[in-house]
């Protein structure tokens, strides 16, 4: 391999709490400033093991190919759209995210919302900007004892359950799972059902074929007139049109969305919004999960999990090669990290070159998905290199590391 005189390349700005613990797993760290691309990011990755990046890198099939020496990815951010998943599964490249790391902070962004939503403090805030003094209790409410209705119970949506039971509020909620209710929240079988008595809609669900435009003409006409609606999940949960349509007609009283259909790319790009301009309509940017504690977090999660993929060869929790773990290799033991295709017959061969060298197998786990296998092995002192080149160059082998004893 070429050499390098670091272990990790972080790109991106990524929060500094990852250096400090990548740097303390005895990692070497360079570092790149804002995203790279093309033959430039080529370059840099052309003598690194691991990357770390946020959202902006594309980590394409041909930089991929074109980086030899790369084994894993950390995506320092939730999604890895911006990561060819398959190419990376296809050359035995390992990716890592931390996929929940910020739902404290949509929880609580959504629970702002909520009360500003009930006392419509944006608009009265927006006319004051204006030189409006606008005192009146009309249509403003306290949340105390008013239902929210919670689509999606999962990490998010659960949690907000909790938050809004401590301010009184009665929840219901919606999922395609039958999920255990937190504290007293009430499931509801229908989507309608929860839309009937629901004071606050909020949408917790992923983006998928089953919930794109989940909430369009039918759903805004069954709220009740006061009702709001909040969407910090994805933008092709909500008809957009629809919602102006309900706002103007006042078949819904108000709205905060945080995701949008098509999305700017940077800051500096122009937005347009179907919604922009209409009363008690708060709209922001995107920054559902976007919080210093988050990105720490992130920082933290992801780092443990380059370190950990490094030092023992774990892959649990990576989104796209098969899940292995081993207990911790014993000091005197080789540890041998091995890809392959997922076809008949491959570990039988890696067996017999072992036995060949008169050598214990100590541990062993295999999984395979689609076409990867990922096996980890630990087995005794391996006399020579000829072993090791062996299972290193059978026709299956798409990358092989080894941990050594000190
Ligand atoms: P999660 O996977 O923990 O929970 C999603 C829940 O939705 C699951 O319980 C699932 O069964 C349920 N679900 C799926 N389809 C459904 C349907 N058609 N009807 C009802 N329930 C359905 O996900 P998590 O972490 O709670 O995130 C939820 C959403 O929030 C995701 O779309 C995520 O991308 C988005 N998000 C937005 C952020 C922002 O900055 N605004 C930040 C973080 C997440």
């Amino acid at each position: 391999m070429a050499t390098s005189d670091s272990d990790i390349l972080l790109l991106e700005s990524i929060h500094s709490g990852a250096d400090e613990l990548l740097a303390q797993e005895g990692l070497r760290i360079a570092r790149a400033d804002g995203s790279l691309e093309g033959e430039e990011l080529i370059e840099r990755l052309a003598t690194t093991r691991m990357v770390g990046i946020r959202s902006k890198t594309g980590m394409t099939r041909e930089v991929i190919e074109r980086s030899p020496h790369l084994q894993a990815i950390g995506c320092f951010c939730i999604g890895t759209n911006q990561v060819d998943l398959e190419a990376a599964a296809d050359h035995g490249i390992s990716v890592f995210n931390s996929p929940f790391s910020n739902t404290r902070s949509v929880a609580e962004m959504t629970l702002a919302e909520i009360i500003s939503l009930h006392r419509r403090l944006f608009d009265r805030s927006m006319r004051l900007h204006q030189g409006r003094w606008d005192k009146s209790a009309a249509s403003a409410h306290e949340v105390r004892g008013r239902t929210l209705g919670i689509v999606g119970y999962g990490h998010i949506g659960s949690q907000i359950s909790v938050l809004a039971e401590s301010l009184g509020m009665r929840v219901v909620y919606h999922d395609i799972l039958s999920v255990m209710p937190m504290g007293n929240a009430r499931p509801c079988r229908t989507l309608d059902d929860l839309l009937d008595v629901s004071d606050v809609v909020t949408l917790h669900v992923p983006e998928t074929e089953g919930t794109r435009n989940l909430i369009g003409p039918a759903e805004l006409e069954r709220m009740k007139p006061t009702a709001a609606l909040i969407n910090n999940a994805r933008g092709s949960v909500v008809d957009l049109d629809a919602l102006r349509t309900a706002l103007e007609s006042g078949s819904i009283a108000g709205a905060a969305i945080d995701v949008y259909p098509v999305e700017p790319r940077s800051n500096s790009m122009e937005f347009a919004c179907p919604l922009a301009g209409l009363d008690n309509v708060i709209l922001t940017p995107h920054i559902g999960g976007s919080t210093q504690e988050a990105q720490e977090q992130i920082a933290a999660e992801v780092a443990v999990k380059i370190a950990r993929f490094d030092h023992t060869g774990t892959t649990t929790t990576s989104v796209n090669v098969p899940e292995v773990e081993l207990p911790v290799r014993p000091p005197d033991q080789v540890r041998i990290l091995h890809f392959h295709r997922n076809v008949p017959g491959v570990l039988s061969k890696m067996h017999a070159i072992i036995a060949e060298h008169e050598v214990n197998i100590t541990a062993e786990y295999l999984r395979s998905t689609g076409t990867l296998s990922y096996l980890i092995m630990d087995c005794g002192r391996l006399k020579g290199t000829d072993a090791l080149e062996r299972l290193a160059s059978l026709d299956e082998t798409i990358r092989m590391r080894v941990l050594r004893p000190d």
